[in-house]
Order: C-alpha cells, then sequence, then structure tokens
C-alpha cells in the first residue's frame, strides 16, 4: 500500500476534516479529499449524471438550465453545464445530505451555512468548453466567514481535462487578479492542476483563482458543484433576498432526511444533524418543513 492509499483511508474513516485540512484550506483557498464518494453511491451518482449528460448533448436543450458553448473544432454547440441538479436527480439529493462534508463545510464556514447554487460543469470529449481564469459570482458579497464550493469528482481529472488552481489567490488585490485574468495562458509558474479520481472532492473558497483549458481529448469529464454561504452574511449582503434563506433550509433538512432512507447509504453512516443557531433555526422547529421544489431560480431571489 502506498502513501497516498493510506492517507485516503484516513480520510475516509473520518467524521470530519482535521484542523490541518481546515488550515490548509484556510491558507491556500483550496483542499483536495481523496476517495469521499465511493461504491454505489458513486456508481449511481455517475448512471443518473449519465442520463443527464445524454439528454443535454444528444441534442441542444432549449431550456434555461442547459447551458453551451461554441465547440473549438466545428463550432457546434457543446454542453458545458447542467443548473439545479438537485431537482433533477434523487442522487444529487442524497449527495446534499453527505455528513462528512456537510460536517467539514460547518466547521470552515460555522453552524448557519445554507445550499445555493447546485450545478454539473462538463467537459465533453473532443470538444470541451474553456472555463477561463475567474473567480466565482457573487464577490462581492464575501463577509466574515469563506464562501466556497464543494466539488464531487464523477470522472477522472488528468492534465488534459482539469481545473487549474492558483493557490493563495483568493487574498490577492482587484489588480492581481486581473493580470491573470487578462492573459489567457493556463500554465502559470503559479498555478497548480488539480489532478482528481471519480469520487475525490475539491472545497475551492469563491475567491481563488481557477479555470481549465478547452479538451481536446477523448477523455469526459465532469464535476458536481455545490455552493455554500452563511445564512448572516446572505442576509446582510446577499446575493438573494432573505426569504431565500429558510427556502434553501428546508432543502437542505429534506435531503438529510433522504439520505437516511437512501436504499445505498450505509446504515452505519451516523447521520448529519443541522442545526444553525438562532434566528436560523425557525425552520428546523418546524415539524412539517417540506420544500414545495428543490429548484430556487437565482433570478428570483435577487436583491434589486
Ligand atoms: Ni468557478
Amino acid at each position: 500500500m502506498n502513501g497516498a492509499n493510506t492517507h485516503d483511508e484516513i480520510v475516509s474513516c473520518a467524521s470530519v476534516i482535521t484542523d490541518e485540512q481546515a488550515k490548509f484550506f484556510l491558507n491556500n483557498g483550496f483542499l483536495i479529499l481523496r476517495n469521499i464518494i465511493r461504491g454505489e453511491e458513486l456508481r449511481r451518482l455517475r448512471a443518473a449524471m449519465d442520463d443527464l449528460t445524454a439528454s443535454g448533448s444528444e441534442t441542444v436543450r432549449e431550456h434555461p438550465d442547459f447551458a453551451y458553448g461554441s465547440g473549438h473544432r466545428t463550432g457546434r454547440s457543446v454542453l458545458r453545464r447542467i443548473e439545479y441538479v438537485i431537482d433533477k436527480a434523487d442522487e444529487c439529493k442524497a449527495l446534499l445530505g453527505h455528513p462528512f462534508i456537510l460536517r467539514s463545510v460547518e466547521k470552515l464556514m460555522g453552524p448557519d451555512y445554507i445550499p445555493t447554487w447546485d450545478s454539473m460543469v462538463l467537459k465533453l470529449p473532443r470538444e470541451g468548453i474553456e472555463v477561463p481564469w475567474h473567480r466565482d459570482a457573487g464577490t462581492e458579497c464575501v463577509g466574515d466567514t469563506p464562501i466556497f464550493n464543494v466539488d464531487y469528482y464523477l470522472d477522472a481529472a488528468d492534465e488534459d481535462t482539469c481545473v487549474w488552481v492558483i493557490p493563495g489567490s483568493h487574498r490577492w488585490s482587484r489588480a492581481e487578479v486581473d493580470a491573470i485574468v487578462q492573459q489567457r495562458d493556463f500554465h502559470q509558474e503559479t498555478a497548480v492542476p488539480a489532478l482528481m479520481r471519480p469520487g475525490d472532492v475539491m472545497f475551492h473558497n469563491i475567491l481563488v483563482l481557477h479555470g481549465s483549458p478547452r479538451n481536446g481529448s477523448d477523455k469526459l469529464r465532469r464535476v458536481i458543484y455545490y455552493e455554500f454561504r452563511a445564512a448572516h452574511v446572505e442576509a446582510a449582503l446577499g446575493p438573494h433576498i432573505p426569504e431565500y434563506i429558510p427556502l434553501k433550509q428546508r432543502v437542505l433538512l429534506d435531503c438529510i432526511e433522504r439520505r437516511k432512507t437512501t436504499e445505498y447509504i450505509a446504515r452505519t453512516e451516523e447521520p448529519y444533524e443541522y442545526q444553525p443557531p438562532a434566528p436560523w433555526n425557525t425552520v428546523v422547529r418546524e415539524a412539517a418543513s417540506k420544500p414545495k421544489t428543490h429548484r430556487y431560480p437565482h433570478g428570483a431571489y435577487w436583491r434589486r
């Protein structure tokens, strides 16, 4: 057994990231966790996302949740992103309730976190769409806690298909960020490739510079992104109106409950308990808190 495997097993048995991992995330703006989604859960997720990928790529969907780019070889519309995957697949609902991930989100962000974005980003074979260097949306709404995405890898990511990250750039000035964004070269001296295997997870701060070149290889690379924000920051700064917070808390609670009865989840798994402090705990105290939907479109909840 090599060193990497030993490390994987330590991570997968733990109930939350270590203090050392938390410190790495805070210093670097990202953290890679190996072998988090495993076995039947990974197989089910991949199968569900195979169906979604096929439904969005065999024909061009005239639906706002399916986003396309222009293929660099043929100029055809190439699927690059699907929004609101939690609404689209029960496997994604169970995934949101993953206890190791939620305990780790709580450790880094505090107990009043809410789920915000849920998307799948794709690098299709041969004409995978480039994602230029960027910080994620809503950086003007960052408060006193880190805001970050949890990136669940369904496929391997190698140097042909991976995301590049610039460690520490979440602390950079606007001018330093602009200097990188204006040039399109991914092989920055300071950039590192996020080399991943199916089931690996990356946390990335929305302020850390990241991006990925177009994919000319025959490999498919898909990642599910769940973003989390602290309720007190969302209430103070947005980008959504405050009414968005309890709606998304209901989605989270429902997904935690669903995971408990999902047949491919081990019965030995210790479920996550969501206990946000007051005044964010009203939804938790309600007896019936089923969400009306799992799809709350961002555009309907922006602040004026
Ligand atoms: Ni991004």
